[in-house]
């Protein structure tokens, strides 16, 4: 399974967005990783659907919806409509999981569930059979620019093997403190999708995705 590497317009400079989104094309990025913050489910408010539009619009690389809001269910319409290829809600902010996941496959979007770091991954073992995606947080959700928690390799590990002993094809993204060292971490503990925005950002989205495709996509590293 080829790796993916989704930055987060969390880390870009946002008042030149359009380069930004230029310089991740440039470099290859999979998908544009899109942090919706809704002041309650974590302290800070991002951006939603209005941005989001615009980005679609001036674009062609997919989406990555990353909702970090309470009652997911609520918003899932609005994201699909705003053109999201990918909703990620977190299990500690849904009530009925297969409800949003029968949602998300009835628009034709990909699914994802994220897990905050003190939530057992285990909560999301119901669910491997038909998620597209589990995003593992690397750090507590909401604010850019933090330190990866080391703590998550071995939860990473866990994940990886249920996903294998089941026979699945969900991925393992990781999120928050990925930079090259830290992506490797956890690229050997089973991780095959990178979400990253203060590295990426930082130095050159149109060298850095590249970098870190290649490090990650070393043989030597499965
Ligand atoms: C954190 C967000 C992340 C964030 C990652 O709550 O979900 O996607 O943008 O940023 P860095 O790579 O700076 O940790
Ligand atoms: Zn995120």
């Amino acid at each position: 399974m080829p790796v993916l590497i989704n930055p987060s317009i969390l880390g870009a400079d946002l008042l030149h967005l359009s380069d930004e989104l230029r310089a991740l094309k440039e470099g290859g990025a999979d998908y544009i990783h899109f942090d919706v913050m809704d002041g309650r489910f974590v302290p800070e408010i991002s951006f939603g659907e209005l941005l989001l539009r615009e980005v679609r619009a001036f674009s062609d690389i997919p989406t990555d919806v990353h909702l970090m809001v309470t009652e997911s269910e609520r918003h899932l319409d609005s994201f699909i409509r705003a053109g999201a290829s990918r909703i990620t809600v977190h299990v500690e902010a849904a009530e009925d999981l297969s409800g949003i996941l029968d949602t998300l496959e009835q628009a034709g979007v990909l699914s994802g569930i994220s897990v905050n770091p003190e939530t057992p991954v285990v909560s999301v073992f119901p669910y491997l059979d038909r998620v597209d995606s589990i995003l593992v947080m690397t750090v507590h959700p909401g604010f850019g620019g933090q330190h990866f928690m080391e703590e998550s390799l071995p939860r990473i590990r866990t994940l990886r093997e249920e996903i294998v002993r089941k026979g699945s094809r969900t991925r393992i993204a990781v999120d928050g403190g990925i930079n090259t060292e830290t992506a490797l971490l956890a690229r050997k503990a089973g991780a095959d999708t990178f979400v990253s925005g203060t590295f990426v950002f930082r130095n050159g989205p149109e060298t850095v995705i590249r970098k870190l495709r290649e490090l990650l996509e070393d043989p030597q590293v499965e």
